[in-house]
């Protein structure tokens, strides 16, 4: 009986073993390709443009695939993105590393205490990194009470994501109002999220902008 139950243990250890050498992750491959998505992006995925790029930072890695695939097959469509997304920009395991590379990147939200002998370069250096949402002014508290009640099961208490479900808070306000427009438009779709989304009225909208906009304060 050991006997077969320790053949089974290693049988099964051989197949994991095997699945781990199908895809192993490149941080360097994710960081040269990373020199490409940072003309829009930033060098850090925060982003830019006052959100007309995204920052992906963050961003959980199975959620940034499958936006890439979206982008690739033109389900969600953007000009700028859709030759980015491609298999021929990004072929073998690129998508995989260059979503596991923006997903562990760890942006602050306020500038740390520094040394003040720091070198100002290096300071510098460190301030790139820290990236704060401008506070949108608006009904805080009715944005808030939407937010709990309908939001937080799937993108987190906080706000921050869970699982695959992408965070909102720490993304630029605009571009959070340009996504919402576009479910509610059915431009962008995902089934789960329609009820929730399409009976939002404007001034409910800017509510919870203001309320995403305070979160990484
Ligand atoms: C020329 C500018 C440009 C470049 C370069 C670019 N992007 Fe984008 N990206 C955009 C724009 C604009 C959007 C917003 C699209 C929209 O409004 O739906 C976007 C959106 C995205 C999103 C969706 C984010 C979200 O929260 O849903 C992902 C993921 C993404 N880009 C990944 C990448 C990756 C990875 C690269 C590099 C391989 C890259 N982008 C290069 C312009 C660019
Ligand atoms: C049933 C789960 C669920 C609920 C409830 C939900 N969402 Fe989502 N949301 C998702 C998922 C999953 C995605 C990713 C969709 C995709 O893959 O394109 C998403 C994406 C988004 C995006 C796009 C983010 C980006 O980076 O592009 C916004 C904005 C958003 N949700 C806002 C909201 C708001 C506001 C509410 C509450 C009124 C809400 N969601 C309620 C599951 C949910």
């Amino acid at each position: 009986m050991f006997k077969i139950l320790f053949l089974l243990m290693a049988l099964s250890s051989v197949a994991f073993a095997q699945d781990d050498q199908q895809y192993s992750y490149d941080p360097e491959n994710g960081s040269d390709i990373n020199e490409l998505c940072a003309a829009c992006h930033g060098e850090f995925g925060e982003g830019g443009g006052d959100g007309e790029y995204p920052r992906l930072a963050g961003l959980p890695a199975k959620y940034l695939i499958k936006q890439m695939h979206a982008f690739r097959s033109g389900q969600r469509s953007s000009i700028a993105m859709g030759m980015y997304a491609t298999e021929r920009e990004l072929p073998g395991n690129d998508l995989q590393d260059i979503a596991n590379y923006l997903a562990e990147k760890d942006l602050m939200t306020k500038m740390p205490v520094v040394d003040e002998d720091m070198p100002a370069l290096e300071k510098l250096h460190i301030a790139q990194r820290v990236f704060n949402v401008a506070r949108f002014d608006g009904d805080f508290s009715l944005g808030e009470k939407i937010y709990s009640g309908q939001c937080a099961r799937c993108h987190g208490t906080d706000s921050s994501g869970k699982g695959s479900t992408p965070g909102l808070i720490g993304q630029y306000t605009d571009y959070l109002r340009l996504q919402i427009q576009s479910f509610q438009k059915g431009e962008r779709k995902n089934k789960r999220m329609e009820k929730y989304i399409m009976p939002l009225s404007k001034d409910e909208i800017e509510a919870l902008l203001a309320y995403l906009s305070v979160g990484d304060d």
